[in-house]
This record gives structure tokens, sequence and C-alpha cells, in this order.
């Protein structure tokens, strides 16, 4: 008998709530009665100050101090109440031998485990409740690859700041997000789930996602927390799980010391920063040491120099993995080489909890380090202030009030909106207008609220999306007739719709082509060989197209596709991605001209799959790519791409004026303003994201050609200019020199604004030292994208 089919034994702990109470009560009295052991006094609640002797640290001591062994492997062992038998489930919270559950739904249910362990369990833990809140718990928004391309931290931030409140108030008090891995190769269907290519933007995004999900990061290991609406975030998958091998799902990826420390690892340094309290090991092995068995990841880079006093979680059966990996022969010791290597909570595999005790007992296990993990548990949920509220917040009255309400799905619809990258308008197709008179939509994705929603759902409901047809149907003129045809879907071959779309787009004066991926063709364990649209969606286009009739491509997709073809036939085109409950109607508001589209992509879209791993900061060759056949070039494709990163169109045009420098000499200490004019020159008000690229002109190390190094969105009205300025500082130029120390060089950087990654008019600047000597510039928190505004 599952858990979830035992919902009655539930009810039964919800009866007589004057009894209950009175049991709570005693169990809190008890846990109080702890707090006041460890800290002298009843202020459980205080913010710690410091790394010990807090409060904190106190309370954490003496709760471990009294646990046995097994209450200790209790707290590390994460279970799934999935399809889990309720008495098992019952048997083990008693006995303190589950620390933390996932896949638990409803407020109801949380509450009456919760309540299961804080009154059953001899030292009355209570549990933490995990789940997958990435883009939104109920009110889904875009994907995260979508709100990336807002260029819009600040937006991301909003969107997981309403997804924890939905997510505390049903139970949830730790979400598995925001997933920060770089990813550079679209093959690789998590990429939907990141914030695209480069390190600069990701961070940004890190950083604003942890700030959403947690509140306040100057309040962080204290009362932000602790806040109903709060929820712990985990910055994931440590680290380049985005790098896989051929795009294939779960590969190793083999990079240099270099890529790791510029490009995969400074995301989450960026979400350590900002407070992040867990952080999850990557299925992933790089150059042959799994994540999970990593101790330079996970304990000498993530705890020695970043000081992450957080929790390690592993990846679901991420520990029994090793044993595949081919790094531990049995269970046993795959458990002590992930404990080792710093993995603090073992997701699902249940080797901590069966078998390390005996390997703990004869010493192969290391009593220190099995008490530092289960400490890192405790703190976490004495920073989420269970020990004080349990519940943190769940409440089904709550729940209903918070959940899906219609202010958080007027914030999912601008998250929507700018989302959306215009990709291609040539002839200014758009926007359409409202009286038409005839509209045709074609294609399956158009009325598939399941893409809408996108992969990683949570507790997201298809019927609560507004699919593309219907926010047309509700944005045209009511003399508007839209047509639908179902032509032909991304999930198979079949032609046999397209002839009725023809006949279809006939009738019309123009017609919305609907095409791109199906849900399931992204995310995880989604990856795919081909970039081209999948299914009979081909031969859609061009029979559409081929009648005569204005197009407008919509994509609905959650990685850069291979787009040559369609660029061609279609005059108009937007990037739509999986726009969450509120897509269809986003898609209407730039269709038509309501929202004027802004978003810029967080990711090079190739020409062909060949050319992929293709990306703006890539690194110099002796022989950079020219005409002549003898560089870095291929015979049958240009080497450039079909959409540079940054790329996106508006109804209106800006222009930039040449940067200018305050000062042409950097030197240590000192930053340098970069200004550039940016104007509206068309006729409509709209938003610009100013992007700004450097590139390190000689150094001791080969450097990218180029790297993002500052961006600001600005709205502007017809005819209005701004100046916007930048500024350079020393982080901004470091660079980990051959002996992988993070310096700066003496010497010249070329500094460019443009309106994406292309090229565009230059300046120079030099970085003297008194000594003609590089300078040290270790990371630091307070520098960088991460910085709160
Ligand atoms: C994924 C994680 C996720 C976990 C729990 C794994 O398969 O890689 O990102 O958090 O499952 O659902």
């Amino acid at each position: 008998m599952t858990w979830s089919s035992r919902t009655h034994s539930l009810r039964s702990l919800l009866r007589d709530d004057s009894r209950q109470a009175a049991r709570i009560a005693a169990a809190l009295l008890l846990t109080l009665l702890l707090t006041f052991l460890g800290t002298g006094c009843l202020s459980a609640t205080r913010a710690p100050d410091g790394p010990r002797a807090t409060g904190e640290e106190r309370f954490v001591d003496s709760l471990l101090a009294a646990m046995t062994l097994d209450e200790k492997l209790g707290q590390l062992n994460q279970l799934s109440a999935d399809g889990m038998a309720g008495d098992t489930l019952t048997t083990l919270i008693r006995r303190g031998g589950v620390g933390s559950l996932m896949d638990v739904i409803g407020a109801d249910t949380a509450r009456a485990l919760q309540r299961l362990a804080i009154e059953g369990s001899r030292l009355h833990v209570p549990l933490l409740f995990a789940d997958d809140v990435i883009h939104g718990f109920r009110t889904i928004f875009p994907i995260p690859l979508a709100e990336a391309s807002s260029w819009d931290p600040p937006l991301a931030e909003g969107s997981a700041r309403i997804a924890a409140m939905e997510a505390a108030a049903n139970g949830i008090a730790w979400t598995y997000a925001p997933m920060v891995d770089v990813a550079r190769d679209p093959r690789w269907g998590r990429i939907m789930e990141g914030s695209g290519e480069d390190p600069f933007l990701g961070s940004a995004f890190a950083a604003a996602r942890v700030r959403g999900f947690q509140g306040d990061p100057s309040l962080r290991s204290g009362q932000a927390l602790r806040a109903p609406t709060a929820i712990a975030a985990t910055a994931k998958h440590f680290a380049a799980y985005g790098a896989a091998e051929g795009g294939r799902d779960y590969n190793g990826a083999d990079i240099s010391e270099r890529a790791l420390r510029e490009v995969y690892l400074p995301p989450f340094h960026a979400a350590v920063c900002a407070g992040a309290q867990t952080v999850m090991a990557g299925f992933n092995e790089i150059a042959g040491i799994p994540s999970h068995a990593n101790r330079r990841l996970l304990t000498d880079i993530l705890r020695g120099e970043w000081h992450f006093d957080g929790t390690v979680v592993s990846d679901w059966n991420g520990v029994v993995e090793l044993i595949p990996h081919g790094v531990a022969g049995d269970r046993a010791t795959a458990g002590a080489l992930a404990l080792h290597a710093g993995v603090d909570i073992d997701m699902v595999s249940q080797i901590y909890s069966r078998d390390l005790a005996a390997l703990v007992r004869d010493g192969r296990v290391s009593q220190r380090e099995l008490d530092e993990a289960v400490r890192r548990v405790l703190r976490l949920k004495y920073r989420l202030g269970l020990f004080d509220d349990p519940y943190h917040g769940a409440d089904a009255g709550r729940a209903r009030a918070v959940t899906l309400t219609p202010a958080n799905r007027a914030a999912a619809r601008q998250a929507a909106r700018e989302s959306i990258v215009l990709l291609e308008n040539r002839g200014g197709v758009l926007p359409l207008k409202r009286d038409v008179g005839t509209l045709a939509v074609i294609g399956a994705l158009a009325t598939d609220s399941a893409a809408a929603i996108g992969s990683w759902a949570a507790r997201a409901r298809a019927s609560d999306a507004i699919t593309v047809l219907q926010g047309i149907r509700g944005a045209v003129s009511p003399r508007t007739q839209v047509l639908f045809a179902r032509g032909a879907s991304p999930e198979s071959d079949d032609t046999s719709g397209i002839a009725e779309a023809v006949r279809v787009a006939r009738r019309a004066s123009v017609a919305v082509l609907v095409v791109g991926e199906s849900r399931d063709m992204t995310g995880e364990a989604s990856s795919r060989a081909s970039l081209e649209l999948p299914g009979a969606q081909r031969r859609l286009v061009q029979a559409v197209q081929a009648t005569g009739v204005p197009t407008v491509v919509v994509l609905m997709n959650g990685r850069p596709l291979a787009l040559s073809r369609l660029s061609e036939l279609a005059p108009a085109m937007v990037e739509t991605w999986f726009g969450g409950v509120e897509a269809g109607n986003a898609t209407a508001d730039v269709l038509f001209g309501d929202y004027n589209p802004s978003g810029k992509l967080p990711v090079t879209f190739p020409r062909a799959v060949g050319q992929v791993p293709i990306y703006a900061a890539h690194g110099n060759t002796g022989r950079p790519p020219s005409d002549n056949r003898y560089t870095s070039r291929y015979i049958d494709l240009p080497w450039t791409p079909l959409y540079p990163f940054g790329h996106g169109l508006s109804y209106t045009t800006f222009t930039s004026s040449a940067p200018r420098l305050s000062a042409t000499v950097l030197r240590p200490g000192d930053s340098l303003d970069v200004a550039v004019d940016v104007a509206n020159t068309g006729s409509v008000s709209g938003d610009e994201v100013v992007q700004l690229y450097l590139r390190d002109d000689v150094a001791s190390v080969s450097r990218p050609v180029q790297e993002l190094r500052g961006f600001q969105r600005v709205h502007l009205a017809p005819r209005e200019s701004r100046t916007v300025h930048f500024v350079i500082g020393e982080q901004a130029l470091a660079l980990y020199d051959a002996s992988m120390t993070r310096v700066v060089e003496p010497g010249t950087f070329t500094v460019w604004i443009g309106p994406d990654a292309a090229p565009a008019s230059r300046v120079q600047f030099r970085f003297e030292t008194a000594d003609g000597a590089s300078r040290p510039v270790p990371e630091r928190c307070e520098e960088g994208p991460n910085r709160r505004p």
C-alpha cells in the first residue's frame, strides 16, 4: 500500500484538534528546552553572528550530542514519499530514520507527517520537505532559459519569490533550484533549466533566484529564511553537469581546470554569495572523478575557498551511482566515498541509513565527518526556523489564498512577455493588426497547454495554461475570424494534416505558424542529436509558406534550434520558449504590439548542429577564422552563428554612440566609467538591453575573444536618448594565469558596447601597476554581477 493511498491514516492524525494541540505544545516545549540548554536563553530565533559558539551552533551541538548513531544517519537520509508504503514511512519517521522528504503533496499531508516527526520521534526533530520548484509552483513562470532571455535578474527574483510563497504555503521548505549550470551545447535537454551559455549572465540570474527563494541575503542565516514565505534554495548541479560530452545527459565532462574556474563555477559562487543554503552534486564526472566523490569540489573549493557553511545534497541516487561510475565496488564504499567528499544528504539511495553504521562503528568512516554532515542538516532546519515553527507556513487555507492568484498570474504574464525574443521581422510583418479579417493559427503546439507549461512543472496543471490559440483569440478584434488547423506535431512524422493547414492558410490574410518542440523533448533525459524542427513540422512550414500568405513563426521550444532554413522562409519569427501559465496571452501581447519585445538570447543559435559548441566567449586560435581556407573554419558552413548571443529585435530601432571612457589608464584599486548614449530612433517606446563586452588583448594565457562584463536594460520613449554608464574595476579584468592564480595583468583591454555580441565600435584602455607586475585578485562576494543593485 502506498503512502498516497493511505490518506485515511493521515486524516486520523488530523482528528481531535485539541488533543493534538496539547501534544504539539508538549513537543515544542521539549524543543524549547533543548534550545534553552543550547543557548542559555529562550531566543533560539536569534540570528547567529558568527560560525561558532552562536545560538545556532550551541543548539545544533546540544541536539547532536543527544543523538544515537542511527538517528544521526536518519537525518542524512532523504526519501521520496512517492509510491512509498505508508506504514514503512511512518515507522521510519517515528524511529528518526528520515531527515527530509520529497514528493509530499499538499499542506495537510506535510503537516500530518511533520506532526508525526515532532510528536512521535524520540528527539522531535522536524522533517524537511523538499521539491523541484524550478520555475514556479502552481503559477508556472517561463522556463529558466526563457527568463534569462529577459536579461532582467530582478524579474527572475520576483518569479522565485512568488514560487517560494506558494510552495511554502503548500508545505515545501526547500527547493532544488536554481539550476545554475552553464550550458553551451543545445543538444543537452537541460539547457532549458539554466540561464544559458554565459557565466556572467548566469551569475546574475543565480544570485537573483537565490534571493527570490530565500528572501533578503543580508539576513540569510537569520530571519529571512524563517519567514513562512521563504524556502531554502539549492544551487545545482555542482559542477559542470552542463558540460556533458556530446550533450548527452549524465555524461562526463572532460574539462580543464580553467574552464571549470572561469566558466562553470562562477554562477555557483554567485549563488553561495547570495546565501544559497544548499548545493546539489552533479551526476557527471570531471576528468574521471564523479562529483559525488569529488572532495576537492565539494569540500576544498566549496567550503574551503568559498566558506560555504550550508548543506550538500546528492542528486537522485547519486551516491549509489558511484558503483556504475566504477569508483566504488559496493554500496558501503559508495557511501563512505560520498560522505568523505562532502555529500551530507543521501537522496533516495538509502546507503547512508542502511550501509554506513557498520563503517562508522569500525572506524572506516570518520565519526567527525559524520557529525559534521548531521550538524549541517540540523543547521539548515534551524535556519528555516523549523525548531520553532515546524510547519513553516504550511496551511491549506493559506495555500488556497496565495496560490495561482490573479496577481501571480499577472506577474507570470509580465515574465513571459519579457522572455520573448523577436528573432526576425523582415518587412515589419509584426506587430499584427487586431482586425486582419481572417487569421490562421496553424500547428499542434498552438493548443498544447502542457508544452506551454514546459518541463519541471512542480504542481502545475496543464489546464491552468493559456495556449497560443486562446491568447490570440482573446486579443483579436471581434471582427477578426481566427481559424485553426493542427497541421503537424513535433512528435510525429504524420503529414496528413498538412493539406488542411494549407487550405486554412489560403483563407487567411496572415498565418501564425506555431512550431517547435513538445514538452518532453526538453528537460532531464531529453538530449537530442538533431536541432532541427522535429516531426513533420518542417514540411508544414514549407507548405504554408508556399501559399504566399504572410507567415509569422511562433517558436515554442526549450533549446536553441537550428533555424537556418526557417529563417529564410519566414519573414517574422518570435522565440517564445515555454512561457508558463500565461504563455498564450504573452505571445499575443507581443504579436499584436501590446508589448514591444525586448528579450535577448542568453545562448547562441547555431546554423546547424555541426557548429556545436558555438558560443560568444570562445577562445582564440593562432588562425582566427577568415576567408582564408587555412584558418579555423568549416568548408561547408560559415563559422558564424545564425543568431549571436544577446540577439533580439524590437518594434522600434535603437542606436548607440561609440563608448567613452573616463580614463584611458586604470590602476589598482581604481575603476573607470564607460558611457554610451543610447537613443530610440523609432516610433514606439521600447526596452533595449545594452551589453558591454571586453577583451584582454595580450595576456600570459590566451583569452576569450569577448567576455560579457555588464548589461543594462533601459526603457526609452520614441526619440528619447539616455547615457548609460558601466563601471569597470579589477574584478572585470581578472583571469586565471598559467599557475591558476586569479590575477589582473598589466596591458591593454578593448571594450565595446552593443545590442548583442556581434562586433561594434571599440575603445581601448590600459591597466598599469607600479612595478609592471600582475596583481592577485581573489574572487570576492561583494564584487561582480551577484552584487545587489
Ligand atoms: C535531477 C535533479 C532533481 C532531482 C530530484 C534528479 O533527477 O537531476 O535536478 O532535483 O532529480 O527530483
